[in-house]
């Protein structure tokens, strides 16, 4: 925990984010959760930064015309630069649905998966918990099946594809007892009582990024043109603190917001630089911090933690499997 504190504090006090210059001239990007938060800032500058097109996947389109307005008009851009288009997260029929009409697009570069809930508060849809629902499930469905629509427009256009996963530094403190169990995981956190539920966003974070380094291994860019990356923004001023997590705690959370948090604005950055057009191949399967590759986590990738993620990763791509073949 202490060298996680370190690193954070540093980063968030001590680092400066760099402003977005690279050009997305003629390219087509996807940013998901983006009618609010880091992924308006960040669809926000891709537009900036000439992109032909930018995808907003929202929940609920009203707000997805209300964030669209605002960056078409602030970045004084004609209307049709940006798209609206429904993505529920929770859903696995809407994610298939998204993805089917990405797969007719002329060509796409970049995509951010960035939609996310952090709850205090149990709450589960047929049976599924909300982090492992939407961080999780739908989040490693989205990846999986986007990853081809990439690879595609990759060989099309020759212009190597980026799709990057919005983690957090917050899996590093996930305590790795939580995962263990004789038999599913998802089925341990689904169950209410089982695991503290203040630990499940960092959790359902480290779950996501066993997954997508699998995805990454077994998609090298040489062989796909498309680099997978997880990143983090840091700790950011934005909605996801909505909820009502007892006083004391709130107070607390405002108090540590006010004196480290980076503005949306900032952090929004930092999504934009995990997709830029000029992002080295070597960033591919790494996790970035701070807008630069980051050494690694030590807590998590110890002979504790790489046997969870085999175990997790056969899970997770069996479900997601199942759930591609109508089965799930
Ligand atoms: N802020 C931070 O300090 C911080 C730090 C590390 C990582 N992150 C990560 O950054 C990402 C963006 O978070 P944020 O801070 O910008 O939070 P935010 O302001 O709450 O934005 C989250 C976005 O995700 C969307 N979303 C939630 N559930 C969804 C669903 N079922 N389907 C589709 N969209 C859904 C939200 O839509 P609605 O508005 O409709 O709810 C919203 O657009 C998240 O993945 C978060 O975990 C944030």
């Amino acid at each position: 925990m202490a060298p996680f504190v370190v690193n954070m504090l540093r980063s968030q006090l001590l680092t400066s984010i760099p402003y977005p210059t690279s050009d997305f001239s003629g390219q087509t990007v996807i940013v998901t959760g983006s009618n609010t938060g880091l992924g308006r800032e960040a669809a926000k500058h891709i537009v900036r930064l000439n992109a032909a097109k930018v995808i907003l996947a929202v929940r609920t389109i009203s707000k997805g015309t209300a964030a669209a307005a605002d960056i078409i008009t602030s970045c004084n851009v004609p209307a049709e630069r940006v798209e609206v288009w429904a993505l529920d997260m929770s859903s696995h029929q809407s994610i298939k649905d998204f993805v089917k009409r990405s797969a007719n697009l002329d060509r796409l570069d970049a995509a951010v998966l960035n939609a996310g809930v952090m709850s205090y508060a149990w709450s589960e849809q047929d049976g599924v918990e909300q982090h492992m629902g939407v961080n999780v499930v739908g989040t490693v469905l989205l990846l999986k099946l986007l990853h081809p629509v990439l690879q595609r427009s990759a060989e099309h256009t020759g212009s190597r594809g980026r799709m990057t996963l919005v983690g957090s530094g917050l899996m590093n403190t996930a305590n790795l007892s939580d995962f263990k169990t004789p038999g599913s995981i998802l089925d341990k956190f689904n169950e209410q009582d089982n695991i503290p539920i203040g630990s499940y966003y960092r959790d359902s974070k480290l779950l996501t990024f066993y997954a997508t380094r699998h995805l990454a291994e077994l998609s090298p860019v040489a062989e796909t043109n498309v680099i997978v990356t997880v990143q983090t923004p840091g700790v950011c001023e934005s909605d996801i603190f909505r909820d009502d997590a007892g006083l004391l705690k709130s107070v607390a959370m405002k108090a540590s917001m006010a004196m480290l948090a980076r503005s949306a604005e900032v952090g929004g950055r930092t999504l934009v630089h995990a997709v830029t057009p000029d992002l080295p191949v070597d960033a591919h399967n790494r996790f970035l911090v701070d807008c630069q590759i980051s050494d690694g986590a030590p807590g998590i990738d110890n002979e504790e933690g790489l046997a969870i993620a085999k175990k997790w990763n056969k899970e997770i791509f069996e479900l997601v499997d199942e759930i591609v073949g109508g089965r799930a």
